[in-house]
């Protein structure tokens, strides 16, 4: 930690205000550009870690901008970055790969950050300016925890710079690119992608009622949890695509949508490490299919989170929580238990979608149950879209 000068007064309102605006513009460029990118990056395991990462970082954005609203400065857009950073984050908007992305935000934007919340720290009083003091703390903790967990390949020198010093030119906006629409989610290359998936899974796992059939025998889990492990990254990639193909929503569903995001990434790593240990078998053992994302992601923001948070989510409440039941009465009480959490999980994301359903129509519940209604129709029994159907 070092400031060459340190100020014994530590750093004036106004001072401490630019250096919490040029925090809030890295951070939630990083919240965009990283829900643009994770449906593209194929790792697995840097998938994983770019998904908690950009939920921590929404999280932050709303925590930078409560401070800035203490600190007498506009909260919802603190003004535009100066050149210097709006051209450090025009090279992350700028990548041509999700390799080439991850190089600039953790080689660069990143590292670039905790060098500014270091010095931040090293000068303000801690006193006067506590909260600052612990906000800082915990930022620089999570920051540094995401370029230890996917470090760069390469990393640029910061020593001594300091974005957080750089003006902000009140009453400018920065315009956040929209990246190109997605034409499917990548997945690692020994994981097979075939147009209809892993055939073994039949509809009756995926109705509701009397015909559903929860899967018993170890054969029948060892398919069903692959392919929820890739419905459960389908869902984390859906989400991410919603708040990076929107960003001029309110910032409370970036962050809906970034800790949606999170959970179903999580759901994944679940049924990851579930297959593992309790299944004897692994990712990419078994095919898998785009054919419900694209059904799902062809519609607008109202028709995917009526579809998808309010109408599947909704109906996989019902069949998580009779696949526990049944699972228990077998004595199969694990993976009983990760029905309970997926069900626990699915009640705010159902509710993502009446509460955001209803913001884009304007506030009106009912016009958003009539939305429901409407495209519900068009689905078949097992909660698809009928290819027929106008997205
Ligand atoms: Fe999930
Ligand atoms: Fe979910």
């Amino acid at each position: 930690m070092k400031r060459p000068d340190p100020d014994p007064l530590g750093y004036d309102v106004d001072e401490s205000a630019v250096r919490f605006s040029n925090y809030f513009h890295v951070l939630r460029e990083l919240v965009h550009l990283g829900c643009g990118w994770l449906a593209l990056e194929p790792r697995l395991e840097v998938k994983y870690a770019l998904g908690d990462h950009l939920h921590d970082d929404a999280r932050t954005v709303t925590k930078v901008k409560r401070r800035l609203y203490e600190l007498r400065t506009p909260s919802d857009y603190p003004g535009a970055p100066a050149d210097e950073l709006a051209s450090l984050l025009d090279r992350a908007t700028g990548a041509t790969s999700a390799s080439d992305y991850l190089g600039i935000a953790y080689g660069n934007l990143k590292p670039r950050l905790i060098a500014a919340l270091r010095m931040h720290l090293a000068g303000l009083d801690p006193v006067v300016d506590e909260p600052s003091l612990r906000l800082l703390t915990q930022m620089l903790h999570r920051q540094e925890r995401h370029v230890a967990e996917l470090p760069a390949q390469s990393s640029e020198a910061v020593d001594g710079e300091d974005l957080g010093a750089l003006p902000v030119r009140l009453r400018e906006v920065r315009a956040l690119r929209v990246m190109a629409p997605l034409v499917d989610p990548a997945r690692d290359p020994y994981v097979e992608i075939t147009s209809e998936g892993d055939p073994f899974l039949g509809r009756s796992l995926y109705v509701n009622g009397e015909e559903n059939h929860v899967p018993i025998d170890p054969e029948e889990q060892r398919h069903f949890f692959h392919g929820l492990m890739d419905a459960e990254l389908c869902a984390a990639e859906l989400m991410a695509r919603n708040s990076h193909e929107h960003p001029d929503m309110p910032w409370d569903f970036h962050v809906d949508m970034a800790r949606q995001c999170w959970d179903e990434i999580r759901h994944a790593e679940v049924h990851d490490r579930l297959m593992a240990h309790e299944l004897d078998c692994r990712w990419g053992d078994y095919p898998v299919g785009f054919a419900y994302f694209r059904s799902i992601y062809a519609y607008d923001l109202l028709g995917r989170l009526a579809l998808f948070n309010g109408t599947s989510e909704q109906k996989a409440m019902w069949r998580h929580s009779h696949r526990r039941k049944v699972l228990i009465e077998l004595g199969q009480e694990r993976i009983a238990r990760v029905f309970d959490y997926l069900l626990a999980d699915e009640v705010p994301h159902v509710h993502n979608g009446k509460r955001w359903g209803t913001h884009l129509l304007g506030g009106d519940e009912a016009a958003y149950r009539s939305k429901l209604r409407e495209l519900r129709e068009g689905l078949d029994a097992a909660g698809v879209p009928i290819p027929t159907s106008p997205p």
